[in-house]
């Protein structure tokens, strides 16, 4: 990996350094076993459907990268693995390319390696609707994520330290873009108030990214040369306890898991909480820089395994598998005590 001071450099690097260091939130989630599947692994139906996006398999590649030479690298990995599986991916914010157009070709290398796949373009929640109209029409990007990420601004040395108007701008951009809006967290979580704030003014589809994978807190405290915000790192709600805070309070929005996914099981149990979506990223960039055909069969042989976990529990499609009886424990089960989640 190049030594350099670009942060979109920085993302990447920093999030290799700390692949090994996370711990998943979905330990405290168990199935119960059930003996009489009745039904055959052929049953099985992988797709999703969500606001007229159509996903064969119920996982993509999450946002990440471009906006540097090396990363736009990185999304022609990323890009020929979403094309060569048949999996929807999303860019990494591309402010980087509104600022400098020279960086365009990092994020337009993801729709140019994969013309006919979904692509997802991403920015920041301080961004309003022309922006968002922009970045779209420079990908040809089939739906929108617009970040929220105030934890990470406030630990990244030169981050934002002003965030009024963000549910603003996420509502205009709901209202005037003509493609799908997700309105992602970055692995700190949502709480059941957040996602109504997000209902309440028209989003859709919501990702409640929570802790347990990448962390943005620990990253951006390792870029700061002032002092260190360690507490910080600990902020936010795990991908299980906002699932469950999501199943709390949800009325129409679908919700899309991300956090410390990173393999079927975890995906299954995301899903069987009330997901829909399952978006991975910090390990499809550590398959991407390892070895992209290796990545290619490990995502078909995934393929497999999901069919074979949901025939387990007797779960012939995505949504079937709500119904699975699931045991919480640990400190997700105390903390759907405290918050009164049933
Ligand atoms: C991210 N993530 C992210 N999210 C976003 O909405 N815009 C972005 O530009 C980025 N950039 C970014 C860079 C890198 C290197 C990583 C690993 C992640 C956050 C990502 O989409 C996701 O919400 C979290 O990483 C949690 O998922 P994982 O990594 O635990 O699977």
């Amino acid at each position: 990996m190049p030594k350099s001071n670009n942060r979109k450099n920085e993302h990447v690097s920093l999030s290799e350094k700390f692949y090994d260091g996370q711990v998943s939130s979905f330990k405290d989630i168990s199935f119960v076993h059930h003996s009489f599947p009745e039904m055959d692994v052929a049953d099985v139906d992988l797709s999703v459907s969500l606001e007229g996006l159509d996903f064969s398999v119920p996982f993509f590649i999450n946002a990440m990268t471009g906006g540097s030479e090396w990363t736009g690298k990185v999304n022609e990995k990323l890009a020929i693995i979403a094309r060569e599986t048949g999996l929807a991916m999303a860019t990494g914010s591309v402010s980087a390319a509104l600022k400098d157009p020279e960086q365009e070709k990092s994020f337009k290398i993801v729709r140019k390696v994969n013309p006919d796949g979904l692509v997802f373009a991403n920015l920041g929640a301080g961004h309003g609707l022309e922006n968002a109209k922009k970045v779209v029409d420079m990908l040809d990007a089939d739906a929108f994520q617009i970040h929220i990420n105030a934890p990470q601004e406030i630990v990244m040395p030169e981050g934002d330290r002003e965030f009024k108007g963000w549910l603003d701008n996420i509502e205009s951009i709901v209202n005037g873009l003509d493609v799908p809006v997700i309105a992602k967290e970055v692995g700190f979580g949502m709480s059941r108030e957040t996602i109504r704030s997000l209902e309440a003014i028209g989003v859709k589809l919501i990702d409640i990214s929570g802790q347990g994978g990448t962390n943005f807190a620990q990253i951006e405290n390792f870029r700061r040369k002032d002092f260190k915000l360690d507490d910080l790192e600990e902020w936010g709600q795990t991908t299980a306890v906002s699932l469950l805070e999501s199943g709390d309070s949800i009325v129409s929005a679908q919700v899309i898991a991300s956090g410390g996914i990173r393999r079927p099981m975890e995906m299954v149990k995301a899903l069987s909480l009330g997901a829909s979506l399952n978006g991975l990223s910090s390990q499809f960039m550590h398959m991407a820089l390892k070895d992209v055909d290796q990545a290619i069969e490990t995502i078909s042989q995934w393929k497999t395994e999901l069919a074979h976990i949901m025939t387990l529990l007797g779960a012939k499609t995505v949504s079937d598998l709500r119904k699975t009886d699931v045991i919480i424990s640990g400190k997700t089960a105390e903390w759907c005590n405290a918050r009164n989640i049933s």
